[in-house]
């Protein structure tokens, strides 16, 4: 009798107007956890929804209470791992959780694979500077086959946070400043991890992070309060999470901000109204790591047990690492303050994915394919070239570049040599063993008599002689490769910073190498934008190689010798400084726009001793060849509402080298009930032309796409005039326009 009533509990869930529709997949995986939760104690339904680490895992914050973890997996009183970093402790705590305890349940194993596994990508910023979505796809298909060749069942990516602040580390992890790229590559990064068949043990489950908007800290500041409009939210923080959640991701995890003054790990609109009943996402919430229990130093819960009750009613279903969950679970259903339907339902989504995962049929399918066939395939290696090639961005060349054949090169910095700051944050299982590092790229493609080599600075502290020993190899050498920026250990969590210009040791490297008055080409390597003025002024090139991954230095070789040709552009905007922060192109007029004006009118939106713009905008990337944009045309310049406006434009490679560039297409509402955007990106194609060669590229935009957040919350598209810009960054002068009826 049970049995049925909970069948048709969960019938009556599913078919009441505001609960997600369940796929036949979803319906089959929650038909057989309601099968198991039957016969599960309460305790043991509180384990499935407690996530721990080990002693021998690795530390990605606070360091949590140190438990017995065979004990707790025998108890039932775990149902996750993350950051284990062996297959072999993976698979034995498997043996005891499907041997030893009474409900035989697999355990899901997660880990941060944020940009590749074995093989390091870029950083996600720098990869986005791609603006290449198959690659970034393809290359999370590929951390997806060697995460599962280890016995990792799940990642903690993509992160889709937009930010436009510099000062906050953490945007090395994300896709930069726009909602519309940011929304196209969290969707790619999902498809990559999790490709048809979740079941498959070349695919892991995602994590859409960090839900949400964490990447609008007060002040750049990590775990800074985020205070923003519900409007504000919807039109540039949602897009990414919920492309991400319509590409099927499994799983969300809650950030730790507070989220219009509630923390997200407690906060019910985020996890249930908007993500389920809005979203229609039918998977399972794992909070932030100690999250749930940090609501207490909020002050938005007085203690473990009441931070527990609120994450717990507010739909979150797994607490990482802290314990509140396993603590006091069992005490807020007694109570009642926490209903057993509640606990139920929270199960139910965690066991529906551990079902589509397979785990029920094999627990041991993932980690026992063979490392050395999987990890590492040359194939993977030359596509990471490919893609660290791809998301290096030209901001300067006054024709230094590319070198010739037998041109002796001084190779100088803290980044030339450094396998391990070359992989970024969040590295996963990267051996810096395996990097190929500038230093090694250039001297396999120069040769190693051509590469003079040194060190310089180290990242912040000048080196004894090191500038002694940087201009006598400068002296020998026909031209200055500096290869200057932030280590790895300034990327990523928990790596704010108030100056975001290149550390102080570095810039006396730089302006020591000017006076020798051999050409210089400033390689910088870092993880965010950065107040790059000084290195602007002082060197004839400047490529932006981020933190470029494991092929970092093979790539930078194929660049700077021209066997490639640079394409990426900015997908986050360089400062003019770091008083401008944060800063985006898709910022709004003001009542006072200066609007390029450049008398110093007094009473408009603009600083006193500094520019509105930034050094280097958003999309902006050069060529070793010139791109003509021209033609621009609107072919249907009135349409109907939820008709399509086809806009058209040529482009020509009027230069003498082969090479890709990015069409883009921004928009702008020109009178709208809101104060929109300046301009928004609204479409993009990347493209590759040979020299002298031309093409027509066109652009389908629905007039859906052009929707916003009225002020009633409705996303809407108002009939009107709209501006179009179309070229390679987002200063695009190429315009047109068209008008919804
Ligand atoms: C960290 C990060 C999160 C990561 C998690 C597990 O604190 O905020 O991005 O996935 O903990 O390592």
């Amino acid at each position: 009798m049970k049995k049925l009533l909970t069948i048709a509990a969960l019938l009556a869930l599913v078919s009441c107007s505001t609960a997600p529709k369940l796929s036949e997949a979803e319906q089959e995986a929650y038909k057989f956890a309601d099968k198991l939760i039957a016969k599960m104690t309460l305790r043991e339904k509180l384990g499935q929804l407690q996530q721990f680490t080990t002693s021998s895992a690795d530390i990605t914050g606070p360091d949590g209470v140190q438990r017995d973890a065979e004990a707790c997996v025998r108890n039932g009183e775990v149902g996750s791992f993350l950051s284990i970093r062996t297959t072999e402790e993976m698979h034995h705590l498997q043996k005891v959780a499907v041997e030893q305890s009474r409900m035989g349940i697999p355990l899901i194993f997660g880990y941060d694979i944020i940009h590749g596994c074995r093989i390091i990508f870029p950083e996600n910023l720098g990869a986005a500077c791609s603006w290449n979505i198959e690659a970034i796809e393809h290359a999370a298909r590929i951390a997806a086959e060697e995460s599962a060749a280890f016995g990792f069942h799940w990642t903690f990516s993509p992160m889709c946070d937009i930010s436009a602040d510099a000062r906050w580390g953490r945007v090395s992890e994300g896709a930069g400043e726009d909602p519309y790229l940011g929304a196209k590559i969290a969707a790619a990064i999902v498809r990559g991890y999790q490709g048809d068949d979740l079941a498959s043990d070349k695919t892991i489950a995602a994590c859409v992070k960090h839900f949400a908007a964490y990447g609008a800290p007060q002040a750049g500041r990590d775990y800074h309060t985020v205070d923003m409009s519900e409007m504000m939210f919807r039109d540039r923080y949602l897009p990414p999470y919920k492309a991400a959640l319509e590409a099927g991701a499994v799983t969300v995890m809650s950030s730790f901000n507070d989220f219009m003054g509630v923390p997200a790990s407690g906060n019910r609109w985020l996890m249930h109204t908007l993500l389920r009943e809005e979203l229609g996402f039918t998977g399972f919430v794992v909070s932030d790591y100690n999250a749930v229990h940090e609501q207490v130093a909020h002050g938005t819960a007085a203690d473990g047990k009441d931070a527990a009750q609120q994450a717990m009613n507010a739909h979150l279903n797994m607490d990482m690492v802290y314990g509140d969950y396993i603590n006091h679970g069992e005490q807020l259903v007694a109570e009642g303050k926490v209903s057993e339907s509640t606990i139920d339902q929270l199960c139910r989504e965690v066991l529906a994915v551990k079902y589509r995962l397979g785990l029920f049929d094999d627990p041991f399918k993932y980690g026992r394919q063979d490392h050395a066939e999987v990890m590492y395939r040359p194939e993977n290696l030359q596509y990471a070239r490919q893609v660290a090639a791809q998301s290096m961005v030209l901001l300067k060349n006054s024709g230094v570049l590319p070198l010739k054949e037998g041109t002796k090169i001084a190779l100088v910095g803290p980044l030339a040599d450094a396998p391990r700051d070359q992989l970024g944050a969040w590295r996963g299982f990267g051996e810096p063993e395996h990097s190929v590092t500038i230093r090694e790229g250039l001297e396999e493609r120069f040769g190693r008599q051509n590469i003079l080599y040194a060190k310089g600075s180290d990242f912040r502290a000048p080196i004894k002689g090191g500038i002694t020993e940087a201009l006598r190899a400068a002296r020998k050498a026909d031209v200055v490769l500096l290869s200057i920026g932030l280590s790895c250990k300034e990327s990523g969590e928990a790596t704010s910073l108030t100056d975001i210009s290149v550390p102080e040791p570095q810039q006396a490297l730089l302006d020591a190498l000017k006076g020798t008055g051999k050409p210089i080409v400033v390689l910088l390597g870092t993880g965010r934008a950065m107040d790059i003025r000084n290195e602007v002024d002082k060197s004839d090139a400047l490529l932006v190689t981020w933190h470029g991954g494991t092929m970092e230095g093979a790539a930078v070789a194929d660049l700077v010798s021209g066997d490639a040709n640079p394409s990426g552009h900015l997908a986050m905007s360089f400062p003019y400084c770091v008083g401008q922060s944060p800063i985006h192109y898709s910022m709004k007029t003001t009542g006072r726009p200066r609007n390029g004006i450049e008398h110093n009118e007094k009473y408009l939106s603009r600083y006193m001793h500094a520019p509105n713009e930034p050094l280097f905008p958003f999309g902006y990337g050069l060529s070793y060849t010139e791109f003509d944009y021209s033609d621009l045309q609107v072919l249907t310049p009135e349409v109907e509402m939820d008709d399509t406006v086809k806009i058209c434009v040529t482009v020509t490679n009027r230069g003498k080298y082969d090479g890709d560039d990015v069409a883009q297409l921004y928009v702008r509402d020109v009178v709208a009930q809101t104060t929109r955007p300046m301009r928004e990106l609204k479409g993009f194609e990347r493209f590759s032309l040979k020299a002298g060669e031309q093409r027509t590229i066109t652009f389908e935009l629905p007039t859906s796409s052009l929707a916003y957040c009225h002020t009633d919350h409705s996303f809407k598209t108002d009939p009107g005039t709209f501006k179009i810009w179309v070229g390679a960054d987002s200063n695009a002068t190429l315009e047109a326009e068209f008008t919804v009826k």
